[in-house]
């Protein structure tokens, strides 16, 4: 794997190290008290696909193995560690418990690690389950860590679901009108809670909610070099038409040469 890229956006530099690209945003010190800085990372294929379906197969879907790359995992991490707060939800709360996703929940890199140290966050990151169904099983790493846990939600989730995960000693935001979560409650609580950089690693519904409600301050997109296909597939987001609220500033783009093999990759910042 080459770790050089190509820096094409907002000047032109033939070689830019791929190591520590994200980490030099110093997103943790983008937000304030009134505003926290939330973010968000998708690896895209050219035909618009973050994740396939085997059709008819009643399967979850997939992010196509060959589509990911470590060096947009080392991005991703780097995106990661700097955050105080990630978003998952309870279908990535199922799928780990599966084994069909690994675990992200914790920066576990030690030059991460040590990064987070030596800029004032904590050792890991608070982390926001956002669930309409309430149903999902909690991670024994969570508590190994000593992470601070939430449950989001809708005010019309099934009470005696709340009640179960209050009982066990989980917080639950109320944070949204039905049995979804909504972007601006949930961020404004956050905010509340005084959480300053925010790493949305939810997929496209949540995604959609927070750009519908103007809640997301940038979206980072890899975009690899390859059109995939597929009869089922999904996209960034989920929802109706927006009007506007979609509307990015191009902040930088690099590229990667024959990353995947025989093909490459864009990874693009843009802000809202
Ligand atoms: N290529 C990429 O960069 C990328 C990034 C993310 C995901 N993906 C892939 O895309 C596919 C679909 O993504 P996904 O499963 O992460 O996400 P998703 O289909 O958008 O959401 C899955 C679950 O999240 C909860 N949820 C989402 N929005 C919510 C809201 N507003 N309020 C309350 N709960 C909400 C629900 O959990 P409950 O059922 O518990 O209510 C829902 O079942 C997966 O294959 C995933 O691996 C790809």
């Amino acid at each position: 794997m080459s770790e050089q890229l190509c820096a094409l956006y907002p000047h032109f530099s033939e070689r830019v190290s791929l190591c520590g690209l994200y980490l030099a945003h110093r997103l943790q010190r983008q937000g304030g008290a009134e505003t926290p800085f939330v973010y968000a990372n998708f690896l895209s294929s050219l035909d618009g696909r973050i994740a396939i379906e085997d059709s008819g197969q009643n399967t979850p879907p997939y992010i196509p193995k060959h589509i990911t790359t470590a060096s947009d995992f080392s991005l991703f991490m780097e995106l990661h560690a700097q955050a105080d707060c990630l978003i998952t939800h309870g279908g990535y709360m199922r799928a780990l418990s599966e084994q069909r996703l690994g675990n992200i929940l914790q920066v576990n890199k030690a030059d991460l690690a040590e990064w987070r140290r030596s800029n004032g966050l904590k050792a890991q990151p608070a982390v926001i389950i956002a669930s309409a169904s309430l149903e999902f099983p909690m991670h024994a790493s969570l508590s190994e860590h000593r992470q601070q846990v939430y449950i989001a939600t809708g005010k019309k989730a099934d009470a005696g679901r709340v009640r179960q995960w209050q009982e066990q000693g989980y917080p639950v935001l109320f944070s949204g009108e039905q049995q979804m979560v909504q972007g601006q409650a949930l961020i404004g609580q956050l905010k509340k809670l005084g959480y300053r950089s925010i790493y949305l690693i939810a997929g496209p519904k949540m995604l959609d909610t927070m750009v519908r409600e103007r809640q997301l301050s940038r979206l980072y997109l890899t975009l690899t070099h390859q059109l995939i296909g597929g009869l089922d597939f999904r996209t960034l987001l989920t929802g109706p038409a927006l009007a506007g609220q979609g509307d990015m500033i191009l902040k930088s783009l690099y590229y990667q040469q024959d990353t995947p093999a025989g093909s490459g990759q864009f990874f693009l910042q843009f802000d809202l």
